[in-house]
């Protein structure tokens, strides 16, 4: 299968007082052309900053470091802030969490959605207002017209998001970032905006770099699945693979808390323990004192991903050896 995005090694950094903190960790994954990556680990484990890395909008002060961030075999990695920015919205766009941070409040949403048209592709006044209609109805959003005119804070927050879904995909570009766009949603608006965005998916023949914390979204829309612990990779599986049989510890456990939260419900998805700060991080394995199976290695030593077959990689001193380690449960 063709990549359409490859990151190798990526290392990002944020500066501190006495030194620099490391929140992404030698993290390297692809996604492929027409395919919907999903990035999945708890809160503070990483995911937002390395999507940030790949789309070159963390602030200055933070450094990027990789051994390549190849888009279509070109290294985006390298390029200025102007190139970034020509990629965004064209190649590349972004989809976050609340729409109400990313849509400005003070234009209207016609006005938000024909300067993205006009910056990238501009067709005159009449063919851009057109364009705009278009996508909208694409988005099943009903009387258009009256959304051109509207204000970000008069719609409802399943409206913004279908908005933000037609800002991102105008100019049809090949990569999606959606960065938990459906966790402020209430559950069926969820569904619904998860599966107008796996239809327009193909339609537009987009690939979707997916990240959540929710193992039932990933179920739902995923092809692959990254997992992400401490600003690591974890493990890499595509969605059978990881549903049938969870290799990583802090993957069981992410499953574990998922099959509880739908058994009783009200009870919190929880692995014992919480993800290790930045300044904090433990000896060895990041994900040992979390850890059933931690032995003396695992304190001591940081494991390094190893590939298990093609299309499946792991970074777990017990995990071999898939027997090593018990079925969760
Ligand atoms: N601007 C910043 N300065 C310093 N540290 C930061 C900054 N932004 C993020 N971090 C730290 O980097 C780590 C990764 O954060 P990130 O936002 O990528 O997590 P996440 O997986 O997206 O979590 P969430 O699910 O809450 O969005 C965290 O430890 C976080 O505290
Ligand atoms: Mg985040």
């Amino acid at each position: 299968m063709d990549k359409l995005l490859q990151v190798e090694h990526l290392n990002t950094y944020f500066p501190i007082h006495d030194g620099r903190l490391h929140a992404v960790c030698d993290v390297s994954f692809h996604v492929n052309k027409g395919e919907l990556l999903a990035i999945v680990g708890e809160s503070g484990c990483g995911k937002s900053v390395t999507a940030l890395s790949v789309i070159g909008l963390l602030p200055h002060r933070c450094k990027v470091e990789s051994e390549g961030i190849f888009f279509e075999g070109s290294d985006i990695g390298g390029y200025s802030h102007s190139q970034m920015r020509r990629m965004r919205g064209k190649e590349i766009s972004m989809i976050f969490q609340e729409p109400l941070t990313s849509l400005n409040p003070l234009f209207t949403i016609g006005f938000q959605l024909m300067e993205t048209i006009r910056l990238h592709d501009d067709s005159g006044r009449e063919k851009n207002r057109e364009k705009a209609l278009e996508i909208l109805r694409k988005v099943e959003i009903a009387r258009p017209e009256a959304i051109l005119r509207s204000f970000p804070n008069e719609l409802s927050g399943g409206m913004r998001q279908r908005v933000m879904i037609a800002i991102a995909l105008v100019n049809h570009p090949k990569l999606i970032i959606a960065d938990e766009p459906t966790t402020a949603l209430d559950v069926t608006i969820q569904a619904q905006i998860l599966a107008l965005m796996k239809h327009l998916m193909a339609e537009y023949r987009t690939s979707i770099m997916f990240i959540t914390h929710d193992l039932g979204v990933v179920a739902e829309v995923a092809d692959r699945v990254l997992v992400m612990y401490a600003g690591q990779v974890v493990e890499e599986a595509t969605v059978e693979e990881l549903f049938r049989e969870p290799m990583h510890p802090y993957t069981q456990g992410l499953m574990n808390s998922t099959i509880r939260i739908d058994q009783e419900e009200g009870m919190l998805p929880t692995i014992d323990g919480v993800v290790p700060t930045l300044a904090e991080m433990p000896d060895g394995c990041r994900f040992h004192p979390r850890c059933p199976h931690a032995k003396a290695l695992c304190r001591s030593e940081s494991p390094d991903v190893r590939s298990l077959g093609a299309r499946r990689r792991v970074r777990c001193h017990m995990c071999g050896g898939v027997a090593a380690l018990p079925a969760p449960g």
